[in-house]
């Protein structure tokens, strides 16, 4: 995977997977602290705790489809390329944290890529579930909340071109990455 969005399109997928109802990305990025801190938290089905750490095992899924998962084992493998780690806390019934740190500045630390199409991509294949998207970088911040969207523009069709245009198009603009 060459960018940080498209891991986060993974894990946010997972989530989807798991039934969530609300997902929550959010992306810190901190320059005097050389650290890049992304976290993904679901309410999905989550797991027992023994599953959580077999997670960052290839070999670990409950795919039928496949024998090895390979999300998860990917994100730990690009942090550990730059200095960071990844760290999972899941309670059955509750939820999921996937939270990834990465050093900033290292060499192989992948770029963030596009994440206002990763944004535009969950909203558009789930218009049910709810995204938080929080970014911020060195204090600036950014927030997008599909809830807040959908409680001040009642009726809105998160299906529509349109609206996926709009919100693509508002991202963008205030996007501080
Ligand atoms: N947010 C989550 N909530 C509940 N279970 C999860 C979550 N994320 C991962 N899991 C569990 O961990 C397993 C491994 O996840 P991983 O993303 O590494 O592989 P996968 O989703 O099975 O396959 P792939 O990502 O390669 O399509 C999943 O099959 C699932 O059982
Ligand atoms: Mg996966």
């Amino acid at each position: 995977m060459e960018d940080l969005s498209l891991h986060i399109l993974d894990i946010a997928e997972n989530s989807i997977n798991a039934g969530a109802d609300n997902i929550e990305i959010k992306i810190i990025e901190d320059t005097n602290k050389d650290l890049l801190t992304i976290e993904i938290t679901d309410d999905g089905k989550g797991m027992d705790n023994d599953v959580a750490q077999k997670t960052a095992d290839p070999f670990y899924t409950s795919r039928t489809t496949r024998k090895v998962g390979l999300g998860l084992p990917m994100l730990q493998e690009s942090t550990q390329m730059a200095n960071g780690e990844m760290k999972i806390t899941s309670e059955l019934g509750v939820g999921t944290k996937v939270k990834a740190t990465f050093q900033l500045s290292h060499i192989d630390r992948k770029p963030m890529g596009n994440m206002v199409d990763t944004i535009v991509a969950l909203i558009a294949r789930n218009s049910k579930i709810n995204i938080n998207y929080l970014e911020e970088q060195n204090g600036k911040k950014f927030r997008f909340d599909t809830r807040e969207i959908k409680s001040k523009y009642k009726g809105i069709n998160f299906k529509l071109v349109e609206t996926l245009s709009f919100i693509k198009k508002y991202i963008k603009e205030n996007t501080v990455f």
